[in-house]
């Protein structure tokens, strides 16, 4: 198994290209079952979860060629409609393949995701949303069986929470339904945009795209021919690596960004002292000396991300004063804290609220990576700690980041992989 070893430099300098967004990327390639053309895709990440994706729909009997900078999907030749558990388990987000499986083929099998690191995660949203379209769904021997001989029917559905994944399944489902389906509540998120933007260029008419009332007009079961279409940055990805900048001081100039999608990021670091120069796909960060203390609420988009906390928590550890951080999506997604403490912060946890006394001097030990964004947090710990510290698990890290510790050397950090 690999780890990261990092030892603190005194500061960072230098360019970050961002990679392409995973959670645009996942979704996407789900998309492609609905196609009936081969489907080129730019700017795919090269992290575990896309690999772990382009798996289950070769298991399905899709083919896909993939390079450095282009993938191509052909589902033409995919025969098979059962998501298997030794997948499924890897990565939540095969969940996605259920709603374009179900629409094009009319059954599907989907083991069921189970638990998460993070909290409990079910998909009830998603089988509601299915069943109102007029699927049959069961659950049998950990397995979604999901039918709908006669097709999906398009229809009003109303979330009673805002799910990421749940809206850009039944997106997909919707898109070769018998007529319109209206959601209403649905997630505003920059990579369901994008999966609505490719759909809506492919010849399925989207009403509301970015807005939270979505109205689908299916194609009735006609497959589609979908345009060749480049992903969006990675906010998260972009967000973790100002972070970087601002608890080591540094200016960095991240490229290939889209500051749009950053508000609520950016408009927090901006409270804790950092400016920024912005252009159409640049963000270059200049840091303060200070970091002042924040209070960070985590929502749905356009709100601050969840996806950031954990990497905000570790920054608060080096700001002047008090932080609150509450965490409203997961209820276990402070893993980090622990590991934190155990380098030295000082933080305590009440439930879903994290209290960070700031200004302590982090030093370097043995920590685990606990879930994706949590692992990012140690790496920032890192790059300010005193001593070495060893980030292990890293394949948690490996599933979203693409190429972290090379990013990180090219601006001067002193991170490398090895093996334990
Ligand atoms: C997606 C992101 C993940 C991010 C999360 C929240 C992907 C691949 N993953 O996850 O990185 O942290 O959004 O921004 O895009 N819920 C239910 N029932 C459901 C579905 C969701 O109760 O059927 C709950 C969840 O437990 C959670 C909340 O709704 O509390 C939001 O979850 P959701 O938006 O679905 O997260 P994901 O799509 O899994």
């Amino acid at each position: 198994m690999d780890y990261l070893q990092i030892n603190r430099v005194d500061s960072l300098n230098g360019n970050i290209k961002i990679s392409g967004a995973k959670n645009a990327s996942l979704p996407l390639i789900a998309m492609t079952i609905l196609a009936k053309n081969n489907v080129k895709i730019k700017n795919l990440p090269h992290v575990a979860d896309i690999n772990t994706l382009l798996k289950l729909l070769h298991n399905l009997g899709a083919k896909f060629n993939r390079s450095q900078e282009i993938t191509t999907v052909d589902t033409s030749s995919l025969n098979q409609t059962k998501a298997t558990y030794d997948i499924v388990k890897t990565m939540r987000a095969s969940i996605l393949v259920l709603g374009p499986i179900l629409a094009r083929f009319g059954h599907c099998e989907v083991s069921l995701p189970g638990g998460c690191a993070i909290g409990q995660r079910p998909v009830d949203l998603h089988l509601k949303a299915l069943e109102q379209m007029g699927a049959k769904i069961g659950i049998e021997s950990g397995y979604i069986h999901a039918s709908a001989a006669n097709g999906l029917t398009g229809c009003d559905i109303n979330f009673d929470k805002i799910t990421v994944t749940g809206t850009a399944n039944i997106i997909m489902a919707a898109a070769l339904a018998n007529g319109n389906t209206t959601i209403t509540n649905a997630a505003r998120e920059p990579e369901v945009v994008q999966l609505c933007e490719v759909l809506n260029n492919s010849g399925v008419q989207i009403d509301g795209i970015a807005s939270d009332v979505l109205t689908i007009h299916g194609t009735n079961g006609k497959l589609l021919n979908i345009k060749e279409f480049s992903v969006i940055p990675d906010r998260i990805e972009a967000g973790t690596y100002l972070c970087a900048g601002a608890i080591t001081r540094s200016q960095i100039t991240l490229t290939n960004v889209d500051a749009k999608h950053l508000g609520a990021v950016l408009a927090k670091l901006e409270e804790m002292g950092s400016s920024f120069t912005i252009t159409k796909d640049t963000i270059t960060i200049h840091p303060s000396k200070i970091i002042k203390a924040v209070k960070i609420v985590t929502q749905e988009y356009p709100a601050f991300p969840t996806d950031m906390q954990a990497q905000f928590l570790a920054l608060a550890t080096q700001a002047e004063g008090t932080s609150i951080i509450e965490e409203r999506l997961f209820e276990n997604r402070f893993m980090h804290v622990s590991e934190l403490q155990r380098m030295g912060a000082n933080i305590s946890l009440n439930g879903h609220v994290a209290t960070i006394n700031g200004g302590t001097k982090l030093g370097g030990t043995d920590v685990m990576a606990t879930d994706l964004r949590a692992s990012s947090a140690l790496v920032l710990a890192g790059l300010i700690a005193d001593g070495t510290t060893d980030v292990h698990r890293i394949y948690h890290l490996d599933r979203g980041y693409d190429s972290l510790e090379i990013k990180l050397q090219n601006v001067g950090a002193n991170v490398k992989r090895l093996k334990e």
